[in-house]
């Protein structure tokens, strides 16, 4: 995150000894990026955050890949993977369905009815969008109420976990995952050289909702051994590892930094809009290592009499560009078969955009109420296990029309 927060007991002085008011004495802990050459935050525990009695594997489930081969475009209906109640007993860390990923990140897809076991991302920041369903996530950090449409970053090694709400009412907790091998930031272009959002950035402070409160167990679960969940790295992939403290590490009395989740609604996303139809990049939200994420919204279209309102076609000559179908209606896929909650994938070295008579029709067009999120990876992408079992096989061939079964004529993979 971007601007100072202090919550809490904390001391005047960091680095010094340092005792609760109720006379408890705090263990404090640096979270810090880049050694300790970065943004950071400074946390006081009750226990000592190091006090670990055990480790042992925890096995991630099917994290296999396959290549996109022969190349061509993609429709994955990830409602297929947790169609009926497939969902009930599941948590949104454990039952991630691997979508696609390279080694910049890692993009899965999750239905949940249950709260999750504690957890912890050791490779590198996580985005969860909210399809559907309302949660809280509590951290160390303290707890944020998410929503629908709620793009929500925590950070690398941040411990926490996702308890969904009004299940009855709202139903599951559904969303879209993107892990990835470093930190997530904002566009470096949207802030001033001190961190502050500019005038004329899509969006700014006042649209970040922040931990509040505290999450500190205390009684006797406070001293009670404890599993946390943890994602780490390794020279060739990602390992799991369920390490027990001889605590719940949700002791904080306090703490203070730049350093903690945060969540922003697509609806408080401010794009550019112009008289002619504004490049991706205008809708972009953050940076990550080697990949970028935007989110497309409603928004009023481009106002010269011919503009074509729909993205023209394009080669992503550096990128695979993948997209998760929130909600309301995206013209460009048309006819497609796409539909909420959908992903495509259209990969570099292929040329898409939309159906012919969308892009003929389009400047009638005047708003638009599609909301997508968007991943653009700079490495390729492979294929996971979900990915595989909620392929739409017939997706490619829509823009011409042809459906062949004759392989290596069009229309059979
Ligand atoms: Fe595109």
């Amino acid at each position: 995150m971007v601007y100072y927060r202090a919550v809490g007991e904390i001391p005047s002085k960091k680095h010094t000894l340092f005792h609760a008011q109720d006379g408890t004495p705090c263990y404090e802990e640096f979270i810090g990026e880049e050694g300790f050459s970065s943004t950071g935050s400074l946390l006081y525990h009750r226990g000592v955050p190091s006090n670990l009695v055990d480790s042992r594997n925890w096995a991630l489930g099917d994290l296999s890949t396959t290549v996109n081969h022969p190349l061509g475009p993609r429709h994955f209906e990830l409602p297929e993977l947790f169609a009926h109640d497939e969902y009930k007993g599941s948590d949104l860390v454990r039952h991630r369905r691997l979508i696609l990923s390279n080694v910049d990140v890692r993009i899965s897809y999750v239905v949940a009815d249950s709260p999750s076991v504690l957890y912890s991302n050791g490779i590198g920041d996580e985005v969860i969008y909210i399809e559907s369903g309302s949660a809280i996530l509590e951290s160390v950090f303290g707890r944020i109420e998410v929503e629908a449409g709620d793009n929500v970053v925590i950070p690398r090694v941040a411990i926490h976990r996702w308890i969904p709400l009004r299940v009855d009412e709202l139903g599951p907790l559904k969303a879209f995952c993107v892990e990835g091998s470093g930190h997530i930031r904002f566009p470096k272009r949207y802030l001033s050289e001190f961190g502050q959002f500019l005038e004329g950035a899509p969006l700014c402070e006042r649209d970040i909702r922040v931990p509040q409160g505290s999450t500190t167990v205390t009684g006797p679960e406070a001293d009670v051994d404890t599993d946390v969940y943890v994602k780490h790295r390794t020279s060739s992939g990602v390992l799991g590892s369920i390490v027990t403290y001889d605590h719940h590490p949700f002791d904080v009395v306090g703490w203070d930094g730049c350093l903690y989740p945060y969540a922003f609604n697509y609806r408080d996303f401010s794009p550019i809009t112009g008289e002619i139809v504004q490049p991706p990049v205008a809708y972009q939200i953050f940076e990550g290592r080697n990949f970028v994420i935007c989110n497309f919204v409603p928004r009023p279209l481009e106002y010269h009499p011919a503009a074509i309102k729909v993205p023209y076609y394009h080669s992503n000559v550096d990128s695979d560009e993948v997209m998760f179908y929130h909600a309301g209606e995206t013209a460009a896929r048309k006819g497609s078969g796409i539909a909420n909650a959908s992903v495509s994938l259209h990969p570099a070295a292929y040329t898409h955009g939309p159906g012919r008579q969308a892009y003929l029709d389009s400047p009638q067009m005047t708003e638009s109420n599609e909301m997508a999120f968007m991943v653009d990876t700079f490495s390729p992408l492979e294929l996971g296990e979900g990915a595989l079992a909620s392929d739409d096989p017939s997706y490619a061939w829509h823009w011409s029309g042809r459906h062949s079964t004759t392989p290596g004529t069009g229309g059979v993979r």
